[in-house]
């Protein structure tokens, strides 16, 4: 039988399981100020960063309060893991690290979510009150 998504979306406390997107985001703003919304992956316990073992993509959602629908705020895919002639000894890197500059109408909460290449999918929220 297969599972519905929602179970193989995992979380944890992100100081302690390095899959997990930090969050790093004013707890109250004022409606319709630009604020930034940081998300990383590996804040505390760096996560790998190969050719065969790194964080593919972050993606920010908004799910406004009383709403039962999330707004995708952004979504941003890390393309440079060291990949040359010789594996993992390329160039570039990219950091699984991105800032979202978004303006908000009303509060609700943030939901990053991360999909590493080999332990799939790792969530985290946060809430925010607009006034
Ligand atoms: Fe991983």
């Amino acid at each position: 039988m297969a599972k519905d998504l929602s179970e193989l979306v995992r979380s944890a406390d992100w100081k302690l399981e390095k899959h997990v997107p930090a969050i790093t985001a004013p707890a109250e703003a004022k409606a319709g100020e630009w604020i930034d919304v940081d998300v990383s992956v590996g804040q505390e316990i760096p996560h790998p960063n190969t050719v065969e073992h790194h964080i593919v993509w972050i993606a920010l959602h908004y799910a406004p309060e009383g709403s039962p629908l999330s707004i995708e705020l952004g979504k941003v895919e890390f393309g440079a893991h060291g990949q040359g002639a010789v594996a993992n000894e390329g160039p570039a890197h990219t950091a699984p690290s991105a800032r979202f500059r978004v303006k908000l109408a009303k509060s609700g909460t943030l939901h990053a979510v991360a999909y590493c290449n080999i332990h799939g999918l790792w969530t985290s929220s946060a809430d925010i009150a607009v006034r």
